[in-house]
C-alpha cells in the first residue's frame, strides 16, 4: 500500500497560503451559470478559490470575467446579481464599462494627470461548457475543453445533453474539514457499503463493477443502479470541481470546494434538470443526495479531528480502490514542486 499525503498538510495555515497561490490562483473553477447572465449588462460575483471574480454578460452578448478587485483601493466591485450597463465599485463610485474599462472616478477631473488607461479591471479566463461556467485566475496554461477532456464525452454517452439542462436551485455547505480531505472523501466509494447502506441499495459499488478512470487533470467513477434503471457519474475536475449525475431523469450537478481555512471548506452544489423531470423527482433526487452528504460530513470531519491530532504522520492507500485519490495527491504534490 502506498502512503498518503504527510497528514500535517492538512490543518497547517502555511500549507493553505501555498496552495492558494499555486492551486487555487490558477486552474479552471467553476463559477455558475449562463443563466445567471442571459442578457447584456447582467453580472454575478463569484470566486476561484479565494479570488474575488465578477462575471459579465457584455453589450456584443460576449461573456467574461474580471478580477473583481476596484483597481482603486481594492473593494469587490460586484456584489450581487442585477443588470446595468456599468460596473460602479461600492466605495468611492469609480465606474467601469461591461468591458472593465475605467469610465469614471469622481473628482479624478480635479487631478491633473489623472490617468483612466491601466485602471482597467483586470481581466480572467473564462470558457463554458454548455450552461457551465468556469473561471481560471491564471492569464496563460491549456484551455478548459483540454483540462476537461474526456467528460462532456462521458455525459453525454450518459444521456446528459448539457445544453438541455435547465438550472433548478443552488445548495450551500460548509464543512469543518479541510479541502483535500473533502474531495479524497469523494474520490472513492470504498466507504459506500459502510457509510452509505441507501446509496449502496440503489447503486452497485461492487469493485468489480464500480469503474474508476483518470485522465490527466480529472478523474470518474462510474456506476450503475442496481433496479437495471440508468446509471451514476462522478467527475472530478482538479482542483476542486465535482460534477455528479444520478440515476433517473437527466440531471447534473456541479460545485467547487473551496478552502476557507486550514480546517473548513465551503462551497455550494448548483442542480440542473432536464425540463421533462417532474418535481417530485428532482426533490427526491436531492434529499438523496443530501443525506449522503449529511453522512459525509460525519466522515469528513471525523478525519479531521484524527488527522490534527499530530500524531500519526501519515496514513495508507488501498491501490485499486484508492487510485483516484493517488491521482489527485500527486497532482497536489506536482502544484508544490512547479
Ligand atoms: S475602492 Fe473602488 S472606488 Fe475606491
Ligand atoms: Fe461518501
Amino acid at each position: 500500500m502506498s502512503e498518503t499525503l504527510p497528514w500535517g498538510w492538512y490543518s497547517d495555515s502555511e500549507r493553505l497560503e501555498r496552495e492558494r497561490s499555486a492551486i487555487f490562483a490558477r486552474g479552471w473553477q467553476y463559477a455558475g451559470h449562463t443563466g445567471q447572465v442571459e442578457h447584456a449588462g447582467d453580472r454575478f460575483a463569484a470566486r476561484a478559490g479565494h479570488v474575488p471574480v465578477a462575471v459579465v454578460r457584455d453589450q456584443d452578448g460576449e461573456l467574461l470575467a474580471f478580477l473583481n478587485v476596484c483597481r482603486h483601493r481594492g473593494a469587490e466591485v460586484v456584489r450581487e446579481s442585477g443588470n446595468r450597463n456599468t460596473l460602479q465599485c461600492h466605495y468611492h463610485a469609480w465606474t467601469y464599462g461591461l468591458d472593465g474599462s475605467l469610465i469614471a472616478a469622481p473628482r479624478s477631473e480635479r487631478e491633473p494627470g489623472f490617468d483612466p488607461a491601466g485602471l482597467s479591471l483586470v481581466p480572467l479566463r473564462l470558457e463554458t461548457l454548455g450552461p457551465l461556467i468556469f473561471v481560471n485566475p491564471e492569464p496563460e496554461g491549456p484551455p478548459l475543453a483540454e483540462v476537461a477532456s474526456g467528460i462532456p464525452e462521458a455525459l453525454a454517452a450518459g444521456g446528459i445533453d448539457l445544453d438541455a439542462l435547465a438550472f433548478d436551485r443552488r445548495i450551500d455547505y460548509g464543512l469543518e474539514a479541510n479541502w483535500k480531505v473533502v474531495i479524497e472523501n469523494y474520490l472513492e466509494c470504498y466507504h459506500c457499503p459502510t457509510a452509505h447502506p441507501d446509496f449502496s441499495r440503489a447503486v452497485d459499488v461492487h469493485p468489480d463493477r464500480y469503474e474508476l478512470e483518470t485522465a490527466d487533470w480529472s478523474s470518474s467513477q462510474h456506476a450503475r443502479a442496481r433496479n437495471g434503471d440508468g446509471s451514476c457519474q462522478f467527475h472530478f475536475l482538479w482542483p476542486n470541481t465535482r460534477i455528479n449525475v444520478f440515476p433517473g431523469g437527466p440531471n447534473l450537478s456541479i460545485g467547487p470546494a473551496v478552502p476557507s481555512g486550514p480546517d473548513r471548506t465551503e462551497g455550494f452544489f448548483d442542480y440542473f434538470f432536464g425540463s421533462e423531470v417532474p418535481a417530485e423527482e428532482r426533490e427526491e433526487l436531492i434529499a438523496f443526495d443530501a443525506q449522503v452528504g449529511a453522512e459525509d460530513r460525519e466522515l469528513v470531519e471525523s478525519v479531521q479531528r484524527g488527522m490534527r491530532s499530530g500524531l500519526v504522520e501519515h496514513g495508507r492507500l488501498l491501490p485499486a480502490s484508492e487510485r483516484l485519490i493517488a491521482h489527485f495527491q500527486s497532482l497536489v504534490r506536482d502544484a508544490y514542486s512547479a
